[in-house]
């Protein structure tokens, strides 16, 4: 049956333009697809005649019009490592290459054992898409069976997923590694061959090339997957230029490279469906290359925090037209949360303008754009998904910010400041104010679904 979802509407336009409707009604067909978006409507009956949809031939879902609720585009994480969900706040005083050995290798390696598997990822996907994340980019294990069954979980619970089996050939632990270039290669196709049995139009569930990084991967490895993704064109995912020590030892490794992004490049692998995450430390040449090759960046500001890896210059990204969407990094994040991660976003940026440059700050308007339609660009999805525009498909969230045991606090005289509510939200909100999820035009979240 077709929808019509009735009430107020918040979604951007574009990276400042965070637009506010009243009233509105969005028409979604059985397949998910967005119809129309009528501002200023009377009532979800007048808009039906309006498009001539029959009385009877859709179903209305209307919010109350006395609680401070609106609809808002589903988040799209654009970088988390499923498999180190139970880690999340574990990191001690660590950064990134002792934090791999000590916290993260040991944890990914119990998914050998499948039973791990299952616990792990059916929580991660209840906990991310009752955080209203509707679309993740997930990264798993180098264990076949286990990423085989994330992507399984991902489809039964409707979440859009990008499967990543981790490849890692070089420079890891004997306990936890590719033993071989071939054993990397025949995991990676069998990943693929799994998800396309499975889901064949990609609609749901997608592979993606996934080359840990270029510090655990020997050249013949990254060459291979950059081979692959121009002749399959599926995506990519890996990480770049985090942290110094991990700078450092790219360009020992790789010296036919003239930087950490001309790695990549020069093995195939910046493409228009790359996802590099962090991106912390790039040189103004190695922005200029990535935006040319539209890859797209997952900016992870909680990661980067927790593992004082340092302060991605988003606005420097952007300006030199680089794709940018955020990434919780679970669990070098310690958060699921994309709405969190927005505001890790915002903080970030206040910091490095306290270093004396005022332009590297983000608005609420410019983080909620990086959670949702920049997000959506970065995974190659922005004509399909990232806010409400007709053609697209109705990936959404209903926030109710007066729900019960609301962490938000409204009063009477807020109700009608729109603006202002969106910025309490961002600022105090979290998954008690999910009160639904949809993913496809389908139901797939809510105060009904136990998380
Ligand atoms: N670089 C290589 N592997 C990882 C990982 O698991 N997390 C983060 N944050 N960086 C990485
Ligand atoms: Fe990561």
């Amino acid at each position: 049956m077709r929808t019509i979802y009735f009430g107020t509407f918040v979604h951007s336009l574009a990276l400042s333009d965070l637009q506010v409707l009243q009233s509105a009604a969005v028409g979604v067909h059985e397949d998910g697809t967005i119809e129309f978006l009528d501002e200023n409507a009377d009532s979800p009956e007048a808009v039906a005649e309006k498009h001539s949809w029959p009385a009877g031939s859709y179903s209305i879902v209307s919010p109350d019009p006395a609680s401070a609720s609106f609809f808002f585009p589903g988040f799209f994480d654009t970088h988390i490592h499923a498999s180190q969900y139970p880690n999340v706040g574990l990191f001690g005083k660590t950064t990134l290459l002792d934090w791999l050995n000590t916290y993260t290798f040991p944890l990914e390696s119990s998914f050998a054992d499948l039973k791990v598997a299952d616990s792990v990822y059916s929580r991660v996907i209840a906990r991310t898409l009752g955080n209203g994340t509707t679309t993740a980019a997930y990264y798993a294990t180098v264990h076949t069976a286990s990423t085989n069954r994330l992507a399984d979980l991902a489809l039964s619970a409707g979440q859009r997923a990008f499967i990543g089996r981790c490849c890692m050939d070089a420079n890891s632990p004997d306990y936890y590694c590719d033993k071989s270039l071939e054993e990397a290669q025949v995991a990676t196709l069998d990943v693929i061959e799994h998800i396309k049995k499975i889901d064949p139009s990609h609609n749901i569930v997608c592979p993606i090339l996934t080359p840990r990084f270029a510090a655990s991967c020997t050249k013949e490895l990254l060459s291979w997957l950059g081979k692959l993704a121009t002749d399959t064109k599926l995506p990519v995912q890996t990480h770049i230029s985090e942290n110094l020590l991990e700078v450092e030892l790219v360009k020992n490794m790789h010296p036919f490279g003239n930087s950490y992004a001309d790695v990549y490049d020069k093995c195939g692998l910046l493409g228009d469906r790359t996802i590099l995450a962090h991106a912390v430390h790039l040189t103004d040449d190695e922005r200029v290359l990535i935006a040319k090759r539209g890859s797209g960046v997952a900016h992870c500001p909680a990661s980067n925090s927790a593992l004082t890896s340092g302060e991605t210059r988003v606005k420097l990204l952007l300006d030199a037209g680089v794709k940018v969407g955020l990434g919780t990094d679970v669990s070098g994040g310690f958060t699921p949360s994309i709405l969190h991660t927005a505001r890790q976003a915002l903080l970030v940026s206040r910091h490095l303008s306290m270093e004396g440059d005022e332009s590297h700050k983000l608005s609420i308007e410019e983080v909620l754009y990086l959670a949702t339609v920049g997000g959506a660009n970065v995974c190659g999805l922005g004509n399909k998904l990232g806010n409400f525009l007709p053609g697209k498909k109705w990936d959404a969230q209903l926030i109710t910010l007066d729900c019960k045991d609301s962490p938000v606090d409204i009063f009477p005289w807020e109700r009608q400041k729109h603006e202002d509510l969106v910025a309490k939200w961002l600022f105090n909100g979290d998954d008690r104010n999910v009160t639904k999820v949809w993913v496809d035009g389908k139901l797939v979240a809510g105060t009904e679904f136990a998380l």
